[in-house]
């Protein structure tokens, strides 16, 4: 018996990284895992690894940043499943911008586009499947976020 047995997980940012590796501990725990990413091609590739490896998984193509992206996802994940148990809000952007003097505004504007905004509308869209039943929410942050990087920040 998995941990996980008869839950639908959600990760977003699940074709790399952490998203992809969490994916993989998950199926292997008994979860139905929805796989959102916007890279395509590699979130397929981790869904093929799930099911090679005899667990349940299936992709779908979201942008975080998007409202109408997550409400229509949302609306896949209710008439599929009906609820979702776990939503991991992984999706990022962890891209070295340099010191704030010299940040490029665009790239300050996509990551909060993806890592604030993405978290909140996949929250806000996702909690009402989890309602009835409960579920947990795991949001990926970083220790850049709990103390100063000073190496980044001295000018
Ligand atoms: N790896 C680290 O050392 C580290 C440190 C601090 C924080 N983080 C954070 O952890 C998370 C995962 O990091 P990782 O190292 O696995 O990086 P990663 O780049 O491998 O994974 C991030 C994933 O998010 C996806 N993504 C990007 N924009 C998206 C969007 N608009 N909608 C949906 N998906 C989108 C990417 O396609 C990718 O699959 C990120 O939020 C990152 O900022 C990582």
């Amino acid at each position: 018996m998995g941990r996980l047995n008869n839950k639908v997980a959600v990760v977003t940012g699940s074709a790399t990284g952490i998203g992809a590796a969490t994916v993989k501990l998950y199926a292997k725990e008994g979860a139905t895992v929805v796989c959102a990413d916007v890279n395509e091609n590699d979130v397929q590739k981790t869904v093929d690894e799930v099911i090679q490896a005899g667990g349940q998984a299936e992709a779908y193509s979201l942008d975080v940043s998007k409202e109408e992206s997550v409400s229509a996802f949302a609306d896949y994940l209710k008439d599929k499943y009906g609820k979702i148990d776990i939503l991991f809000n992984n999706a990022g952007i962890d891209q070295e911008g340099g010191k704030v003097h010299e940040y490029p505004v665009e790239l300050f504007d996509r990551i909060i586009a993806v890592d604030l905004r993405g978290t909140f509308l996949t929250s806000k869209f996702l909690i009402p499947l989890m309602m009835d039943q409960g579920g947990s929410i795991i949001n990926t942050s970083s220790m850049s976020g709990r103390a100063a990087d000073l190496d980044r920040l001295r000018v």
